[in-house]
């Protein structure tokens, strides 16, 4: 075997997102008899999946499609998108952006590693961090440091809500930004735990990050302004500073790849620039599909009208049955329902550890995320997401709904 480098090295080694990634993948292909409770695949939605055929079809019959496969567009995106998307921002959200605020990359997933590394890591001598500051947070973030301890996070708050639910909140009596601080980085609502910050997290977060002059960076991959799955109407509003991940895969789209970054100029021009090394261009059919929907507001309205009630449902179907499989034989908590596709649960006191539990779950073809590949950037160990699995409810019913009870079979067995 050749000798890799020490970033090679990083990024070609084993990590929690390629297990996830391989599980998933192999589940959904070879291996059609594992109940897929894992992944992050958005759930097939017929009138979604409808929409998109029904855009392809026109782009075969106006001949479009042809242009679109054809050409490179610039790295940053094809400028007629960006200014489309950036009225799109403008008129739906109200968010005071032009064309030079949109950058569009090839996936939230490549833009947040790049953010991460040009913000962090080794800076004139000195070694600059991104600050996580309510964990757990996305199982994709953890890998993504060129260097070590490029990373650090926050413990939450974690609050009991009602009966066998919880809520984690940022702790800001523990959150420092101390000098080294290049950035913080929330997802919202948050992979894994569907938490939602609430308003005056984000304008304490928005202020903290103002003050000491670092970006703060929130990852809508599920949130405003699509695909809309917040259950409290939470509607986080961007601000020069502040750097905005939207992705067009929770819309049904994570085949096209693609994601847009919302920023100051000087970052989306930083961002294109790498991207041109990286990547060249971004692939341009998930442009080329969404940009008639930003003159409407037909992309705005599948959130709350389509895309949001399904999972809704999902999730208060996938709770019914876990909470009626749990019972009172253990003591378990689910973090309260705000949004995203998952399920937190949290099985308090579990006797053995969550990769264990997921272990004897692959064996009995369930497939979940135990919970300590959310919690990164940390010192010291922390037992709690040892006791977390990550659940999703986007597969259907019947495969949702035995996937749950052996879960919870496996659990009160494990006590
Ligand atoms: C919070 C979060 N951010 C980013 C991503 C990656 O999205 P994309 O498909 O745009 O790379 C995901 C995917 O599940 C996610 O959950």
């Amino acid at each position: 075997m050749p000798l890799y480098s020490d970033i090679g090295s990083r990024l070609a080694g084993p990590s929690g997102i390629q297990e996830l990634m391989d599980d998933t993948g192999s589940a959904l292909t070879t291996h059609p008899d594992m109940r897929m409770l894992g992944g992050g695949q958005p759930a097939a939605i017929p009138a979604v999946q409808k929409l998109w055929r029904e855009r392809m079809q026109v782009m075969l019959d106006d001949g479009s499609i042809d242009k679109t496969l054809l050409n490179y567009d610039p790295p940053g995106g094809n400028p007629v998108f960006r200014e489309h998307f950036a009225a799109f921002l403008k008129r739906e959200c109200g968010w005071k952006v032009t064309a030079e605020n949109v950058a569009v990359m090839p996936s939230s997933q490549s833009a947040c590693f790049l953010l991460f590394n040009l913000l962090a890591g080794d800076t004139a001598g000195k070694k600059r961090r991104i600050l996580f500051p309510l964990l757990p947070d996305y199982i994709g973030y953890a890998n993504q440091a060129l260097s070590e301890g490029q990373f650090t996070a926050c413990l939450p708050r974690i609050a009991e809500t009602a009966p066998h639910e919880i809520k984690y909140h940022v702790d800001f009596d523990r959150l420092r930004i101390t000098p080294d601080i290049a950035a913080m980085c929330v997802s919202c609502p948050t992979n894994p735990t569907g938490n939602v910050l609430a308003q005056n997290e984000f304008d304490s977060l928005h202020a903290l990050a103002d003050t000491h002059g670092i970006p703060l960076i929130i990852d809508n991959a599920y949130g405003h302004p699509f695909p809309g799955v917040i259950h409290n109407g939470f509607q986080p509003q961007w601000r020069p500073g502040m750097i905005f991940s939207i992705s067009m895969s929770k819309v049904g789209l994570p085949g096209a790849r693609t994601a847009m970054i919302v920023a100051d100029a000087p970052i989306v021009k930083a961002l294109s620039n790498m991207n041109a090394i990286v990547s060249l261009a971004n692939g341009n059919l998930g442009q080329a599909l969404l940009l008639p929907l930003l003159k409407d507001d037909t992309l705005i309205k599948l959130g709350p009208q389509v895309i949001r009630p399904f999972y809704r449902e999902r999730s208060d179907f996938a709770k019914s049955v876990l909470a009626s499989a749990l019972g009172d034989k253990v003591p378990w908590a689910l973090h309260a329902q705000e949004g995203a596709f998952f399920l937190w649960l949290w099985a308090n006191g579990l006797p053995i550890t969550a990769k264990e539990l997921y272990d004897r779950l692959k064996e009995r073809k369930v497939l979940v995320i135990p919970g300590h590949y959310f919690a990164f950037g940390l010192e010291n160990e922390w037992r709690h997401p040892h006791e977390c699995l990550r659940l999703t409810y986007s597969q259907p019913r019947n495969t949702v709904q035995e996937g749950l009870e052996i879960i919870a079979d496996e659990i009160i067995r494990s006590f």
